[in-house]
């Protein structure tokens, strides 16, 4: 192992506080994770110095943010590997961005009668979206299931892509399992069919290379808040030919060309879906996390969460009646589990009033509970900043809440 967590966590200065007068440790990272000093004072650094609106000013401001803020596009174009600037565009997070194909992308390409294919796994904010548009153009949703260790059945995968089906949008990791998907061989799959796919890379982004051009998928959304960004600020990854086909999101300041009551026209990618002015302190912020992601590097983030997780699962074993979800050869970030017949909210609470921050419930992926016939899990999920000694506390922390019940 490479890194030098002690001098890591010193940049991280809301880990060191105590709560309830205990050391806080925070296992909540899937949900958002903590933002480092480079990254405040970035934000920082806007708002005492150059805070001008971006794209509209002929003044020193203006002109500064528009270059810092073009700046990231060309970071996140690298980070991703995106062919060109103009396939990477800035929104509000995952959400916002994988509305956006669904609407725009739904407009141009989706009829009565056609398919959407999702997966069992995903998240609310990549069934809801496609839902809406299914029922807006009378289209149909189809699901690829997963079995009871959380592995996606991608054998099923041929028989469920028909001549109708218009896109297949899948996560690359479960949020609420930790399940690695095997993309590549899903893309392959949809391709075959000349099927684009959408990849909901949230709970990915920070956790492994995530290379567009590699990969080969049309579609490529993530947050800013999960990678050790800002919240508020997110990126949608789209292939020109595909966007330059697809209709604005919203409309309103910079997505146009000229606009006229006889009919308005629309500015090139990527402004034609940045409608408004953009969230560009955020965007600069989201730089500074790429900056400071990439000043790690990105293979020891990835075996050093890796030792984590085995560590985890390991000494999380070893509990009477504990039950995971997420049990196949390739999980990341994420451990979901059950203990006897302890209510996760019970867990949750219990564990907070320790010091101990997990995510309980659903994970807004109600499908996945559904499958395991439970109301929810209690969720612990891990950043490079983590340590074993914060394990060790979790682990003697839901014993302790076992022995109360
Ligand atoms: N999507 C986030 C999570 O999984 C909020 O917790």
């Amino acid at each position: 192992m490479s890194l030098d967590i002690e001098s890591i966590r010193k940049d991280f200065p809301i880990l060191e506080q105590q709560v309830y007068g205990k050391p806080y440790i925070y296992l909540d990272n899937a949900a958002t994770s903590q933002t480092p000093l480079n990254v405040l004072k970035a934000m920082n650094d806007v708002y005492n110095g150059y805070n001008g609106n971006p794209h509209r000013g002929a003044h020193y401001m203006s002109n500064k943010t528009t270059a810092e803020y073009e700046k990231v596009r060309d970071k996140v174009k690298l980070f991703i590997n995106a062919p060109t600037r103009e396939e990477v565009i800035f929104t509000k997070g995952t959400t916002e961005s994988i509305n956006l194909v669904a609407y725009s992308f739904g407009e141009a390409f989706v009829n009565e009668g056609d398919e959407i294919l999702v997966s069992e796994m995903e998240h609310h904010s990549n069934i809801v979206p496609w839902q809406l548009l299914c029922n807006r153009k009378k289209a149909n949703l189809k699901v690829i299931p997963f079995d009871d260790k959380g592995r996606l059945k991608v054998e099923e995968i041929p028989a469920l892509l028909s001549s109708r089906t218009r896109l297949l949008a899948v996560t690359m990791v479960s949020n609420a399992m930790g399940v690695v998907n095997p993309v590549e061989e899903i893309i392959d799959m949809a391709h075959s069919k000349n099927v684009p796919v959408l990849l909901d890379a949230a709970q990915a982004i920070h956790h492994m290379k995530v290379d567009v051009e590699k990969l080969g998928c049309d579609f490529m959304v993530f947050s800013g808040h999960k990678m050790y960004g800002p919240t508020g600020v997110g990126c949608l990854f789209g292939k020109k030919e595909l966007l330059d086909k697809m209709p604005p999101f919203m409309g309103g300041g910079e997505m146009i060309e000229k606009v006229s009551f006889s009919g308005t026209t629309f500015n090139q990618l990527p402004y034609k879906f940045e409608a408004g002015t953009p969230n560009f302190t955020e965007v600069i912020g989201l730089g500074a996390a790429i900056d400071y992601l990439n000043g790690i590097g990105i293979n020891n983030v990835i075996a050093w969460e890796h030792e984590l997780l085995d560590y985890a699962r390991k000494q999380l074993s070893g509990i009477k009646n504990i039950r995971f979800f997420g049990e196949t050869e390739h999980q990341s970030g994420v451990i979901s589990f059950l203990v006897g017949n302890i209510h996760p909210y019970d867990m949750g609470m219990f564990l907070d009033k320790m010091g101990i921050a997990v995510r309980t419930g659903h994970h807004c992926a109600e499908p996945v509970m559904d499958h395991f016939g439970i109301p929810g899990t209690v969720r612990a999920s891990f950043a490079f900043y983590n340590i074993k000694e914060e394990i060790d506390k979790l682990t003697d922390a839901v014993k302790k809440v076992m022995s109360m019940f």
